[in-house]
């Protein structure tokens, strides 16, 4: 198979997939939207995944299934590979989801009434996971730039440590804002969480999709104790549905607390075919996540000329990681409720900023990961919904 250009172009039909993005939404907005909401891509998955998991299929036994080395090794030699990050099998917790990971830690390393940092304008589920726990948001805001550049205020997080916050959960690369963030960055920030024992669970699920020159850093390429490393194959490869994720924590003490509270909850993880996924993508998809980035930039690049041209008063953030844009429409005065409505109705449907903090508010998240084509529609929806 050939990834090119035009491999990235041909839309996979996802209608009558069962599909949150397209089926989903179409239900609810009406049959003619075009989503360009929920992070997962209308992409065709790399061969090697589609492959793997019709041989499983055509073994007509889907009995319990183990972790097995070969899975564990797969996962190591891509963090190796792609990362520069090197663990061991004996560090690797699988997991149904990220989110289940960010859950669970909130659980294991904190009591009700504790406080956790978080960095809006985040993904959702951060701050719910604090909330649905019945632990306390402590919420260090990033510090939005003229540019629409963002930057940690460590500050706030140094303040929220010695108000006693016992957990923070970091988002890198950043959704929505699109940080990679810099390896001085993250030294600053342990240098602070390490001052106070604050452990940090850091969401890498973005990890694949820095755009060059920048490259990814793990925290786990900076300190090995009080880090958990959450991360997997379903945003790079397209398969979230497929439900397999991991948490890579090299610090003994938090992995037990990890473990037992995925064991309390009854939290089970071994899906057939998530696994048979993430082997192929990990041992066998990297030509594909190759050809996938070139395709996001310029999908990105498209976007920002569009909006220049379509959108002169729309702020864009520069994008340094991720396949999300995040858009800036304050200019126009509309809240999100507003512009929700604005857009539904002129055919579009983007997640709209407030779903990550109040900070977010007249903004909206553009996904990328669709053919350039329907980034040109999205634009031009977006412009008639503004008017
Ligand atoms: C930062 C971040 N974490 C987690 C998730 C969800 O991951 P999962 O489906 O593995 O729970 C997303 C999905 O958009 C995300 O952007």
């Amino acid at each position: 198979m050939i990834y090119d250009e035009a491999f990235f172009q041909s839309f996979p039909d996802r209608m009558g997939t069962h599909s949150v993005k397209w089926d989903e939404c179409r239900a609810q907005h009406g049959a003619d939207v075009l989503p360009m909401w929920v992070a997962d891509m209308d992409v065709t998955s790399a061969e090697a995944v589609t492959r793997a998991l019709v041989n499983r299929a055509k073994h007509p036994v889907y009995g319990y299934t183990v972790v097995s080395d070969a899975d564990k090794a797969a996962l190591i030699g891509y963090w190796q590979r792609r990362h520069g990050v090197t663990f061991g099998a004996e560090a690797i917790v699988t997991l149904p989801c990220v989110v289940t990971g960010l859950k669970a830690c909130v659980r294991a390393l904190t009591q009700p009434g504790d406080g956790v940092i978080i960095q809006s304008p985040v993904y959702g589920p951060f701050r719910m996971s604090v909330e649905l726990n019945h632990r306390r948001v402590m919420d260090a805001a990033l510090v939005r730039g003229e540019d629409g550049r963002y930057t940690m205020d460590l500050a706030a997080v140094e303040a929220f440590c010695r108000d006693g916050a016992k957990l923070m959960m970091l988002c890198n690369p950043h959704n929505p804002v699109g940080r990679a963030w810099s390896e001085e960055e993250l030294r600053a920030l342990l240098d602070i969480l390490n001052r106070y024992g604050v452990p940090l669970v850091s969401d890498e699920i973005h990890a694949d999709f820095v755009f060059k020159p920048r490259r990814h850093i793990s925290v786990l390429a900076l300190q090995r104790e009080r880090v958990v490393m959450l991360c997997a194959p379903s945003k790079t490869f397209n398969v979230a549905g497929l439900q397999n994720a991991s948490a890579v924590c090299e610090d003994e003490a938090l992995r037990k607390a990890l473990q037992e509270e995925l064991e309390a909850s009854g939290v089970e993880s071994g899906n057939i075919f998530g696994l048979e996924a993430a082997r192929a993508a990990y041992t066998e998809g990297d030509a594909w996540l190759d050809a996938l980035m070139a395709h996001l930039e310029r999908n990105f690049r498209v976007l920002r000329e569009e909006a220049a041209e379509k959108l002169p008063r729309a702020v864009l953030t520069p994008l340094e990681a991720t396949y999300l844009a995040w858009l800036d429409l304050r200019a126009w005065g509309f809240d999100n409720a507003e512009l929700m409505r604005r857009t539904e109705q002129a055919g579009v449907i983007f997640t709209g900023g407030a779903f990550f903090g109040e900070a977010g508010d007249g903004f909206l998240r553009v996904n990328l990961g669709c053919p350039t084509e329907h980034v040109r529609e999205a634009v031009a929806r977006l412009a008639k919904a503004l008017v």
